[in-house]
This record gives structure tokens, C-alpha cells and sequence, in this order.
């Protein structure tokens, strides 16, 4: 069977499967074309090429899986993030390609620093710490989770990657090195910040495979984790240093209010034009 007739047939599974949440036009086709370039082992095919026996069932047996639901992160074993190959494994959060914003917001901050350190709270598998540090080599960078099993996953990936970053397991700051405080230029935070009520309304392709402490607080009004960062983040930022906070735009109004009451400055809602799914809240540290 050649490409084009096992695409055209993935794609038609992927678009009947309730599983999956059908957002984005030619989301099917661009997942079916991504995962037949895994099983066959190369980008590089076009709708004639003739696909093995083999790599014909690694492909089906991927589709299979997709269409319960399971990310294709997950199948794949990684993702790539901001250029780097990071390991996607059950019970870490699946980075996004819409958290690339949330890394580049950092380091054009970083960049302007001569010895700057940057912390990643709620790190998962540490994709924004390492993008950040791949792209500013001066760049300190440290990444906190809760999760232990996060934490094992953002050391491996530093590990493959060949980049220096440190990686505590601790609540919020909780883990950090004391001597840190006062002196980070950057906070960088993507959240839990789903309301507790939320949770259920949630595709299941995002409900079934990421654990709910990567997903919400259970607060709730889901702000819970952003309100204790406000709080605690001046502590750790230098004065003017930035924390950067991504959420879905839903609820951006509310997280710009939180700023402004912890007293940060300068706050602001950024958006990513390419991908408007989310948005970064920014303000420097009182
Ligand atoms: C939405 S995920 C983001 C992961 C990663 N930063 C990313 O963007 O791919 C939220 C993360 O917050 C972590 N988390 C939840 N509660 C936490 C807490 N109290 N302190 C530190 N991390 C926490 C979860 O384990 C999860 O890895």
C-alpha cells in the first residue's frame, strides 16, 4: 500500500473517533502524517512512496491508539519543544507547541541579562528551563515540580540533551536553593489552573491521559497555584525581575488582576499570533 491510501484511511479513523478533540482544520491529516513518518523512519515520503509490511502495522497499531485518545506525544515517547527533543511519558504533562510562546518570552528577557538565572516553576519535564538555557548558554536555570516522576523525566531530558540545568522536586519555591533568593530575572510558570467544576468538561484526549495534578489546583476558580506564585515570587525575583504566567485566555483577566494586586508593574497580556490557544501574562516584581 502506498502513503497517500494509508493517510487518506488514518485520517478518516482520526476524524470519527470521539475520543479526540477535533479543534483544528487538518489536524487529522497532520497527525496521521507525522505518525506515518515515525513508523516508517523518515519526514521524508510523499503520497507514492510504498510503505513496508512492517512499517504498515507499526503505523495502524499507532492510529489504533490515537483514536482512544492517547496524545501523539505519547506515542511517539517525545515531543519536540522549541527545536529540542524533549521525552514524553505517562504521567508527565505532554509539552505543547503553544508553551514555545511562554519559552521565547523568556528568553528575550534572559538575553538581556550579563548572568542571568531563571526559574521554572511546575517544570513538568523541564521543556521551558532547557529550551531557555539551549538558546542563553550564560543562562542559570533551575526547574521545581511537585511530581517526583516530572522531575526524573526533566533530569533525563537534561541529560540526553546535554545542557545544564538544575531540577528540584518541591512545592512551588519550596525546593529551590535559599541562596537564589533575591536574585532570579525570570519566574517562568505554565500552571494547573483549571477550575475544580471544570475538569469533567474537558476532552478526554486531555482528561484520560494527563494526571489531574498537572491540569488543576482543585480550587475553585482554578487560580489557586497563580495566587500562591504572585505571593511568593517576589521573593525569589530580584526588583523588576519578571514573572511570566500562562493560561487560556479565558482566564488571563483574572490572572492580570492577581498581578496587579500582589503590586507587579508593568503587567501585560501577550499573545502569540501564530497560536492564539493561549496567553502569558507578564509584570516585573515589586
Ligand atoms: C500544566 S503542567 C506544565 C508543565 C510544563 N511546565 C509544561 O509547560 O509543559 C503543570 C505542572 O504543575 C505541576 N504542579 C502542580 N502543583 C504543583 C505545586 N504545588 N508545586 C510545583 N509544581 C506543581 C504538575 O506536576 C505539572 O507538571
Amino acid at each position: 500500500m502506498n502513503a497517500g491510501d494509508l493517510v487518506d484511511e488514518a485520517v478518516k479513523t482520526l476524524k470519527a473517533s470521539p475520543a479526540i478533540d477535533h479543534w483544528q482544520r487538518d489536524r487529522e491529516l497532520i497527525e496521521a502524517e507525522d505518525l506515518l513518518g515515525h513508523a516508517i523512519g523518515t519526514e521524508d515520503f510523499d503520497r507514492d512512496t510504498e510503505v513496508s509490511p512492517g512499517a504498515r502495522r507499526r503505523f495502524e497499531r499507532m492510529i489504533e491508539r490515537r483514536a482512544k485518545g492517547e496524545p501523539v506525544q505519547l506515542i511517539k515517547g517525545y515531543a519536540i519543544f522549541r527545536g529540542l527533543e524533549v521525552l514524553a511519558r505517562p504521567g508527565v504533562f505532554v509539552p505543547r507547541d503553544s508553551t514555545e510562546f511562554l519559552a521565547e518570552q523568556a528568553v528575550r528577557r534572559v538575553r538581556r541579562r550579563r548572568q542571568p538565572v531563571l526559574v521554572d516553576v511546575a517544570t513538568g519535564g523541564g521543556g521551558i528551563a532547557l529550551a531557555v538555557v539551549n538558546e542563553v548558554r550564560r543562562a542559570r536555570v533551575y526547574g521545581t515540580d511537585i511530581s517526583p516522576e516530572a522531575i526524573r523525566v526533566a533530569r533525563a531530558n537534561a541529560r540526553k540533551l546535554r545542557l545544564p540545568a538544575t531540577f528540584v522536586v518541591g512545592d512551588l519555591f519550596g525546593g529551590l536553593p535559599k541562596h537564589l533568593r533575591g536574585g532570579v530575572d525570570v519566574v517562568t510558570l505554565h500552571p494547573p489552573y483549571v477550575a475544580r467544576s471544570e475538569l469533567r468538561e474537558l476532552p478526554e484526549e486531555i482528561r484520560r491521559w494527563e494526571p489531574a495534578h498537572t491540569l488543576t489546583d482543585r480550587s475553585p476558580d482554578g487560580l489557586r497555584i497563580v495566587e500562591r506564585s504572585t505571593t511568593e515570587a517576589p521573593a525569589w525575583l530580584r526588583p523588576g525581575g519578571w514573572l511570566l504566567i500562562e493560561v487560556s485566555p479565558d482566564r488571563a483577566r483574572a490572572v492580570r488582576s492577581v498581578l496587579q494586586r500582589t503590586g507587579f508593574r508593568d503587567v501585560r497580556s501577550t499573545m502569540d499570533r501564530g497560536f492564539k490557544v493561549t496567553r502569558v501574562l507578564v509584570g516585573r516584581s515589586p
